[in-house]
């Protein structure tokens, strides 16, 4: 079977074509996004390899169907880029449900302590021979209240790293872990009570812009936020004016709003036009980073391997575990959990 792989880094390659020839899939690279101009260079394969970013629209999904492409293979957790609607009983969507969430939490992490106690700046000071340690002053973790917010794979080990620090960990679900590890909260008292908020939860209509003016509102003066879910869990402008008016003391963010445009692409000789993220970046409290939060070799490993094994049980007509389907996930009525049976 041939795979067009759309979005094609130099990164992307090294795992791809160590393991694809084992199972006897060739693959055809391209490096820009796939869209309703480029579908055409995926004539003659089975399947596409897309990323956070490429937009898999009705359009899209109607064009690749029209040429014979049977699947989507999404090399990344997050499926908020498809139109699952337009896709059920045409393509086969499949995704990686988890290479490692290790990744995402410790990265989550690092945002947290580089944001708390200035790495970022201090590193640029020093190498400038600069050894002021003025305006680097951080707070202590310990003892600290951490708000977590979603509690898949990702936040329930982001919760076990904070509590390693010593901080008190509440947490907000609606689908909160059966085992009673973590003290979930309802969602008001997690923006009152914490003192660092970490966002590990899913983009779904009702997560949209869930830090917004009235939830940062609420908030301690002086929070730290960290987001490496996904940008639109934020509302850009709101946090801007919070940071501005000093409400909130430090950002850390894997993840932005309008990322499409610019994230893993070299833009340093341009001309920004987005005045909100330029905006975001001038402040000295704010990191920006760009989605890198699963970037590790183990993940990029178990990616490539999930990817391939994906689109290895479509070609054995075998019963598709990462498969989704808009009936999976707003109706619950595939046979997956109960029966194991595909979608379509
Ligand atoms: P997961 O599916 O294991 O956990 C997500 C949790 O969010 C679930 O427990 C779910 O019940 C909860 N949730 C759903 N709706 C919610 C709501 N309204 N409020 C609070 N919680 C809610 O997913 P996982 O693996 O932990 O990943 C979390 C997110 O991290 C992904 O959706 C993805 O957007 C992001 N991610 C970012 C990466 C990066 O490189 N920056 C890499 C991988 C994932």
């Amino acid at each position: 079977m041939k795979i067009a792989f759309y979005d094609a880094k130099p990164y992307d390659k090294v795992w791809f074509d160590a393991l694809a020839p084992g199972y006897g899939f060739s693959i055809r690279y391209i490096e820009g996004r796939l869209t309703t101009e480029n579908y055409v260079l995926a004539d003659g394969c089975e399947a596409v390899c897309v990323f956070v970013n490429d937009r898999v629209s009705e359009q899209v999904i109607d064009l690749l169907y029209s040429i014979g492409v049977q699947a989507v293979l999404l090399r990344c957790t997050g499926y908020n880029n498809v139109d699952f609607r337009a896709a059920y009983k045409k393509l086969h969507i499949m995704r990686v449900p988890a290479y490692s969430p290790y990744a995402v939490a410790e990265y989550s992490c690092a945002l947290l302590l580089s944001v708390n106690r200035k790495t970022h700046r201090a590193y640029s000071r020093t190498r400038d021979y600069n050894f002021s340690i003025n305006g680097l002053m951080g707070t202590d973790l310990h003892g600290k209240i951490a708000g977590v917010v979603g509690t898949g794979k990702i936040g329930r080990i982001m919760a076990g790293i904070l509590t390693g620090f010593g901080m008190e960990v509440i947490a907000y679900d609606p689908y909160p872990p059966a085992d009673g590890s973590i003290r979930m909260v309802g969602l008001e008292e997690l923006w009152r009570r914490s003192d660092v908020i970490s966002l590990h939860c899913p983009l779904t209509p009702e997560t949209t812009h869930i830090i917004n003016k009235d939830s940062l509102a609420m908030m301690k003066n002086g929070v730290i936020l960290i987001n490496s879910s996904r940008g639109a869990l934020v509302d850009t402008s709101s946090l801007i004016e919070a940071v501005m008016s000093r409400k909130v003391g430090g950002v850390g963010l894997d993840v932005y709003e309008e990322e499409d445009e610019y994230f893993f692409e070299d833009r340093s000789n341009d001309i920004l036009e987005d005045e909100e993220l330029v905006r975001l970046m001038s402040f000295p409290n704010v990191l920006v980073t760009s989605h890198q939060a699963f970037f590790t070799a183990e993940a990029m490993e178990a990616i490539a391997r999930t990817t391939l094994q994906n689109l290895d049980l479509l070609r054995k007509n075998e019963f598709l575990e990462n498969e989704i389907c808009y009936r999976c996930g707003k109706e619950g009525i595939c046979g997956r959990e109960t029966k194991r049976e595909n979608c379509f």
